[in-house]
């Protein structure tokens, strides 16, 4: 899926470009047993690399950051070279559906916020023989955190062309791709609010005076916004969980 060039414009500057937060990235760190020292760690679709930075403070391993946007990948790059990490954090510009890794080579797949461009069953799938037997990966991606939704709601996720599953669901589609399921651990509010819209919407009201009057921008930036509205207004329906997993 190409995204238009203005997209990046609003993501580009924020803190994270999905919702996220290092207690619960730290949590559900915490889930898994002592890993080698020398892990190799693959971080799919990172961004601009806030759980990768949060990765390198829980590892001593090697981080492998993945991306298809190259600008993101350049500014992790600046930060580990920044802190004397360049031997550590390496990145490299693929698509998550065709990575160029030999198969079981990573001892931990992480993926916060990403697994959705694929599908999480697809990417389970996808990723799981880059793993070396018995290797984990820990994914956050949306679940229904209360039965029977409203219509409303239903009807915004369908536009947007993805519609979550519940807990159990999930649960389910981990065991159908062949993992251990160890734990899961759901976002709290402010990974959504504090770290990811109110950054946004300020961006967004930023944007607006500097590029709102193109019909294209306007449009993208009245959509983020609309993002931000459903999830105030319906977030006790839906949510990240992280689904903690091994495979075995
Ligand atoms: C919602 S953001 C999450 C970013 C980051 N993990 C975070 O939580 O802040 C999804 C990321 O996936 C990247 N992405 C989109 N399609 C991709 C693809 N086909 N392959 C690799 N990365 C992709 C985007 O550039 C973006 O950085």
């Amino acid at each position: 899926m190409t995204l238009p060039a203005f997209f990046y414009t609003v993501f580009e500057s924020l803190p994270r470009q999905g919702p996220g937060c290092t207690g619960a990235s730290r949590k559900a760190f915490s889930h898994l047993p002592p890993i080698p020292a020398d892990a190799k760690i693959l971080d799919i679709g990172c961004g601009s690399g806030t759980q990768t930075r949060d990765l390198a403070a829980l590892t001593r391993g090697t981080i492998t950051a993945v991306d298809n946007h190259q600008p993101f990948l350049d500014s992790i790059a600046r930060w580990a070279g920044k802190q004397g990490m360049q031997g550590r954090i390496k990145t490299v510009c693929a698509s998550m559906d065709a990575l160029p890794f030999e198969n079981e080579q990573f001892d931990l797949i992480w993926s916060e916020g990403a697994i959705f461009i694929i599908g999480f069953e697809n990417g389970l799938k996808t990723w799981k023989p880059f793993l070396k037997k018995g290797g984990f990966m820990v994914v956050s991606d949306a679940d229904w955190f209360e039965p029977n939704p409203p219509q409303e709601l239903m009807q915004w996720w369908e536009k947007e062309g993805y519609v979550p599953a519940s807990e159990d669901e999930m649960k389910e589609r981990v065991k159908q791709a062949g993992l251990r399921l160890l734990a899961t651990e759901r976002l709290p509010e402010a990974g959504w609010w504090d770290n990811y819209y109110v950054p946004m919407l300020a961006r967004i009201a930023e944007l607006r005076k500097t590029h709102g009057t193109v019909p294209e921008n306007a449009a993208i930036l009245d959509s983020l916004e609309h993002e931000a509205e459903t999830y105030r207004k319906f977030k006790r329906y839906y949510g990240y969980t992280f689904f903690i997993m091994q495979k075995v």
